[in-house]
C-alpha cells in the first residue's frame, strides 16, 4: 500500500512527481505540450456520417532535419527480460488492488476515445480510467472513425500524451504503454519513414536492412509517443495463397531467423536505457503461416517434429535476440486452442525456450473464443482457461473491458489463483519500468524533427535497391537505355500505394478515395523515379484497372508497344492483407494476362515484366513470353528512384528470391525443403535471381571432408566479378544430405549466407563455418538427432554459377 499513498500525496502536492522510491531518484516530468492546428469546424456537424472519404488531412509535417545523431549504446550485450522483477516493481505491484491489476492486463484501442465528430473524447478517456484503471492502448486513430487522415507525429504525439496525461491522475496513476502495428518504420506516422516490406528486406539476404528498419520505425514511433511495436513476424511462408506473406520475411527458418534477430537489434537494443527504443512483439506464436486452405485465419495442422524443426527456429532466435514481447496467434494449431494451450504457450515458449517477458493476445481473441470459435461458454470462461490454462499476460481485448471484468470476478470466487494475475502483472509493470516509462511517460519532443529526414529516407532506397529480383533477361533486355523508346504500361507505375502494400497509413492501406495523397511529399512513384533518372517525360498507359475490370485501352497499348523499342508492364495487385486480402487462386486478373499477351501476339517488341505484388501470382504464358522479369515484391514509398535506377543500369540488382515462387496453385505449399525426391518444378525456386555482371565461382574448398560433432569446418570459395559494374553479390550457403537413413532429408537446406560488393575485375573470397550440429534435426520421437551420411555443400543452388563440395557427416 505505502506506494500506492505515497503516490497520491506526491501526486496532489505537486502535480506529477511519480514514483520516487520506484526509481530511487524524484523524476520531475513535465509533460511536454505541443500545439497541433485546429480542426476545420465543419459547419454544423456533430457527428460525423457513416461514411466520410472527405476528413481533413493533416497539414502539419514534422521539420525532417536532413542529418541528425542520437546517442549510442551497446547493442550486443543481452538485453531481455529476466525472469526476476526489481524489488521496486514488487513493491508496486504488492501495493495494487486487484481492479488495478486487472485493468493493468487489458489493451484497448483508440476508437474508444474519439467521439463521433472524429476529435479525442477526454471524457470517455477519463470515465474509462477512473473505471477500468487501463494499463495499455493500440492502434491508429486514422483506422477508426477520426477526423484526421494521417497523423503528423505532432498531432500523434498531442494524442497519445493526452491520454497519458489522463492515464498518469486517473485510476491506477500507471503510466500506459501505447502499443501499434508498425511493420515496416512507423507506417501510421505521418513523414515516418516507411521501408520496403518484411519481404523485401528478406531479398536483400542482407541483414543490416532488418536492423535498420527496426531502428528507424522505434525512433519515428517513440516520437510519437509509442513504445511498443508488434513486429516482427518470425512466421515462415507456407503458403503462398496467403494475404500475409509479404509481412514476413520469406519460407525459410534460417533466413527468417536472421531477418528476426537483427529486426529486434534495430527496434529494442538497449532498450531499458535507449530512449529512442520501443520493446519489439515477435508474432505470431506458432502456426500461423500454414493455413490449410491458404485463406486467412484458417485452421493449421502441424507435426509438432515440423513445426519444431521449421517454425520454432525463428521465435528461437527473437527470444535470443532479447525480445521483449510475444503476441499469440489467432485460432487454433492442430485443433487446440492457442490463447489457453499449457502446451504452446507453457511448456514450448516458457519453458522450453525461456521466454521471461510479457504475452499480449492477438486483436480480440479471448473474446473470440466464444463469439467465434466456441471453445468457451462464454467470456469469463474463455478467461478462465486463458489465465489457468495458458500463459498470457495482455488481452487485446480491444473493444471492452470484459477481460478485467471477468479476471476480477473469476479471483474474488476463487477460480483463478491471484497469484497468476500478479505473475502477468508483475512482467507488464517490469516492461513499463524498463521502457523508462516511469520516469519519462511522455514521448520525446526533440525526436520529432528527425522524422522523415533524408537520412532515415535513405536507408529505406538502399533496402528497396538490395531488395529487386532479377529472374529473367534475355537478349539482355535490360537494362535500358535513355536513348531507347520505352513503353511503360500499368496502374502500379504510377502508383506508391500500389508499390507499397497494407500496412501503410492504414491496415488496409490508402482507400481508392485517397490514393496516393495520403503519402503527402513523403515517397515517390516509379514513375515519378524514371523521369528523376532520364531527365525526360514517360511515355506511359496505364492499360489496365487494378481492380481485375476488363478495359478497353488493349488497342492503343499496342499500338503503342509497336513504335516502342521495349515494352515494360509493371502487373500489380490492390493492398490488402489480413481476410480482406483473401484469394481463391494465386491467378492474376484475366485483364493483366490479356493486355500483356496482346502485346506478346500483335507485336515484337520485347517485353519485360516488373512484378509488384503481396504474393507470387501465376506468370503462366507471360513467363516465356517475357524477355526479362523483375519481382519487386512491395518495395515500399521509397522504392521509385531505386527501381529507375535499376532499370535504367545505374546498379546491379542483387536480391534473390526468399521464397519458391510457385508455377500455379498447386504448388502453393511447396518450400525449396522439400524431399529430394518430391517434385520440385517451379516458376523460379527460393535464392534465385540474378545481377546484369557474369560471376563466376571457383570450386569450394573445405579444411575438411569430414563432418563430425564439435569440429567445425571453414568452407571457402572465391567469386569473380567479370562485368563492368560493381556488383553486390550475395552467396547463399546450402547443404543437402544425399542419404540419411529412416527420415528422409530435404533437396537443400540454407545454413548460412553473406553479402559483398566486389568492383568489376575484382574476386572476393567468402568464408563460412559449418558444424555437424547444424546438420542435426528433428524426429518423430522430438528428439534433435543427427544422422550420418555423405553432404553435399552447395553454393548459389537453384542459380547457374552453383558450385558443390562433398563432406561426410558422422555422428561422433
Ligand atoms: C494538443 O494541441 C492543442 C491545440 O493546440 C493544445 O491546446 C493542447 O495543449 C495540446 N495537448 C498536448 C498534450 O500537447
Ligand atoms: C529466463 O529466466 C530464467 C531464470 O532467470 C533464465 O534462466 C533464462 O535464461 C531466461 N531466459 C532468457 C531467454 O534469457
Ligand atoms: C464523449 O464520451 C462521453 C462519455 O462516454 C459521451 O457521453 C459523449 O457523447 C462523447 N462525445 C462525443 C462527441 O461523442
Ligand atoms: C486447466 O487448468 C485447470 C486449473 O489449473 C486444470 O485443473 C485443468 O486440468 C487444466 N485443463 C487442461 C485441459 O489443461
Ligand atoms: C527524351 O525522350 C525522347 C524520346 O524518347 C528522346 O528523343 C530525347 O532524346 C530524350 N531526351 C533526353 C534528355 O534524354
Ligand atoms: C531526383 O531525386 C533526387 C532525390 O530525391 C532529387 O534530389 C533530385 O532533385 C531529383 N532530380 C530530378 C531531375 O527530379
Ligand atoms: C562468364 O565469364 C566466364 C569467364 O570469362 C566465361 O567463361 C563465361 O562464358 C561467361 N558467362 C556468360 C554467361 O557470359
Ligand atoms: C577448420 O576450420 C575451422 C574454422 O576455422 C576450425 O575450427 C577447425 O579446427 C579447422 N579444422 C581443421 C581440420 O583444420
Ligand atoms: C553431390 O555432389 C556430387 C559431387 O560434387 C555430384 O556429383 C552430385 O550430383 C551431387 N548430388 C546432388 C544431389 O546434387
Amino acid at each position: 500500500m505505502k506506494y500506492f499513498k505515497l503516490f497520491n500525496i506526491l501526486g496532489a502536492t505537486f502535480g506529477a512527481i511519480i514514483q520516487a522510491e520506484l526509481l530511487n531518484t524524484n523524476y520531475r516530468v513535465n509533460q511536454p505540450i505541443i500545439n497541433v492546428v485546429d480542426v476545420k469546424k465543419q459547419n454544423g456537424v456533430v457527428c460525423l456520417p457513416d461514411f466520410f472519404p472527405l476528413q481533413d488531412y493533416d497539414p502539419m509535417r514534422p521539420a525532417s532535419i536532413p542529418s541528425y545523431s542520437l546517442p549510442q549504446y551497446d547493442e550486443n550485450k543481452y538485453t531481455g527480460p529476466n525472469s526476476e522483477l526489481d524489488s521496486d516493481i514488487l513493491d508496486l505491484l504488492n501495493s495494487l488492488s486487484l481492479e488495478e491489476k486487472a485493468g493493468q492486463m487489458i489493451q484497448l484501442q483508440v476508437g474508444l476515445f474519439i467521439g463521433c465528430d472524429g476529435l479525442i473524447n477526454t471524457t470517455a478517456i477519463e470515465s474509462m480510467f477512473d473505471e477500468w484503471k487501463i494499463g495499455s492502448v493500440l492502434e491508429a486513430t486514422q483506422n477508426r472513425r477520426s477526423r484526421w487522415n494521417i497523423n503528423s507525429p505532432q498531432r500523434f504525439a498531442n494524442f497519445t500524451n493526452t491520454i497519458q496525461n489522463i492515464a498518469l491522475k486517473k485510476g491506477s496513476k500507471i503510466p500506459i504503454i501505447y502499443g501499434l502495428d508498425s511493420i515496416r518504420g512507423a507506417n501510421y506516422v505521418k513523414g515516418g519513414t516507411i521501408f520496403p516490406a518484411p519481404v523485401n528486406i528478406a531479398a536483400t539476404f542482407n541483414h543490416i536492412h532488418a536492423y535498420n528498419c527496426g531502428k528507424i520505425s522505434a525512433k519515428d514511433s517513440r516520437s510519437a509517443g509509442v513504445h511498443w511495436v508488434f513486429s516482427p513476424l518470425a512466421d515462415v511462408n507456407m503458403n503462398k495463397l496467403w494475404s500475409r506473406n509479404f509481412e514476413n520475411f520469406g519460407e525459410d527458418p534460417y533466413l527468417a531467423g536472421e531477418m528476426v534477430y537483427h529486426s529486434i537489434k534495430g527496434l529494442q537494443g538497449d532498450y531499458k536505457n535507449d530512449r529512442s527504443k520501443v520493446a519489439a512483439c515477435v508474432k505470431h506464436f506458432i502456426g500461423y503461416s500454414s493455413p490449410i486452405n491458404g485463406q486467412d485465419r484458417q485452421i493449421s495442422l502441424i507435426p509438432w517434429n515440423f513445426l519444431l524443426e521449421y517454425l520454432v527456429p525463428p521465435f528461437k532466435r527473437a527470444i535470443d535476440s532479447g525480445v521483449a514481447t510475444v503476441m499469440e496467434t489467432y485460432g487454433q494449431l492442430n485443433f487446440q486452442s492457442t490463447i489457453s494451450s499449457n502446451k504452446i504457450l507453457g511448456e514450448l515458449l516458457r519453458i522450453e525456450l525461456g521466454f521471461n517477458g510479457t504475452l499480449i493476445s492477438d486483436w480480440g481473441e479471448v473474446n473470440s473464443q466464444c463469439y467465434r470459435y466456441k471453445t468457451a461458454f462464454d467470456i469469463e470462461d474463455a478467461v478462465r482457461m486463458t489465465l489457468n490454462n495458458g500463459s498470457l499476460d495482455m488481452s487485446m481485448t480491444p473493444d471492452d473491458v470484459m477481460f478485467a471484468k471477468s479476471t476480477i470476478d473469476l479471483v474474488r470466487s476463487g477460480k483463478v489463483d491471484v497469484k497468476r494475475i500478479d505473475e502477468s502483472v508483475g512482467r507488464i509493470l517490469q516492461l513499463k519500468k524498463d521502457l523508462g516509462l516511469f520516469a519519462s511517460p511522455y514521448s520525446d519532443p526533440k525526436l520529432i524533427e528527425t522524422v522523415g529526414s533524408i537520412q532515415d529516407v535513405e536507408l529505406s532506397r538502399d533496402a528497396a535497391r538490395e531488395s529487386l529480383i532479377l529472374l529473367k533477361n534475355e537478349n539482355n533486355a535490360l537494362p535500358l537505355s535513355t536513348s531507347e523508346k520505352v513503353l511503360f504500361v500499368g496502374a502500379a507505375f504510377d502508383s506508391i500505394t500500389y508499390t507499397t502494400g497494407a500496412w501503410s497509413q492504414h491496415w488496409q492501406g490508402p482507400n481508392e478515395f485517397e490514393g496516393d495523397k495520403v503519402y503527402d511529399i513523403y515517397g515517390e512513384s516509379i514513375n515519378s523515379g524514371v523521369r528523376n533518372i532520364t531527365g525526360n517525360d514517360t511515355n506511359y498507359i496505364v492499360g489496365y484497372d487494378i481492380n481485375g475490370v476488363r478495359s478497353h485501352g488493349y488497342k492503343k497499348v499496342v499500338k503503342a508497344a509497336r513504335t516502342a523499342d521495349k515494352v515494360v508492364f509493371i502487373l500489380g495487385e490492390k493492398p490488402s492483407t489480413e481476410e480482406v486480402g483473401n484469394i481463391r487462386t494465386l491467378r492474376m486478373a484475366e485483364d493483366q494476362y490479356n493486355l500483356v499477351k496482346s502485346v506478346s501476339d500483335l507485336t515484337d517488341t520485347p517485353i519485360i515484366l516488373i512484378l509488384a505484388q503481396n504474393r507470387p501470382f501465376s506468370l503462366g504464358e507471360l513467363s516465356s513470353e517475357a524477355s526479362a522479369i523483375m519481382n519487386i515484391g512491395l518495395p515500399g514509398p521509397y522504392s521509385g528512384i531505386p527501381i529507375a535506377e535499376v532499370l535504367y543500369g545505374k546498379f546491379s540488382p542483387s536480391g534473390r528470391q526468399p521464397y519458391t515462387y510457385p508455377k500455379l496453385d498447386y504448388q502453393a505449399s511447396v518450400t525449396y525443403y522439400t524431399p529430394q525426391w518430391n517434385e520440385f518444378d517451379p516458376e523460379f525456386s527460393f535464392g534465385q535471381g540474378i545481377g546484369y555482371n557474369n560471376i563466376t565461382y571457383s570450386e569450394i574448398t573445405v579444411n575438411s571432408t569430414e563432418l563430425r560433432p564439435g569440429r567445425p569446418i571453414s568452407v571457402s570459395v572465391t567469386a569473380k566479378n567479370h562485368g563492368i559494374m560493381v556488383q553486390n553479390e550475395p552467396v547463399l550457403l546450402f547443404t543437402a544430405q544425399l542419404v540419411r537413413r529412416f527420415h528422409v532429408s530435404e533437396l537443400y537446406r540454407l545454413r548460412a549466407f553473406d553479402k559483398q560488393f566486389i568492383s568489376p575485375g575484382a574476386s572476393y573470397t567468402f568464408n563460412f563455418i559449418l558444424t555437424a550440429e547444424e546438420m542435426s534435426f528433428i524426429n518423430m520421437d522430438m528428439n534433435r538427432v543427427l544422422s550420418e551420411g555423405p553432404v553435399n555443400i552447395t553454393i548459389n543452388a537453384f542459380n547457374d554459377n552453383a558450385k558443390i563440395a562433398q563432406v561426410y557427416l558422422y555422428e561422433n
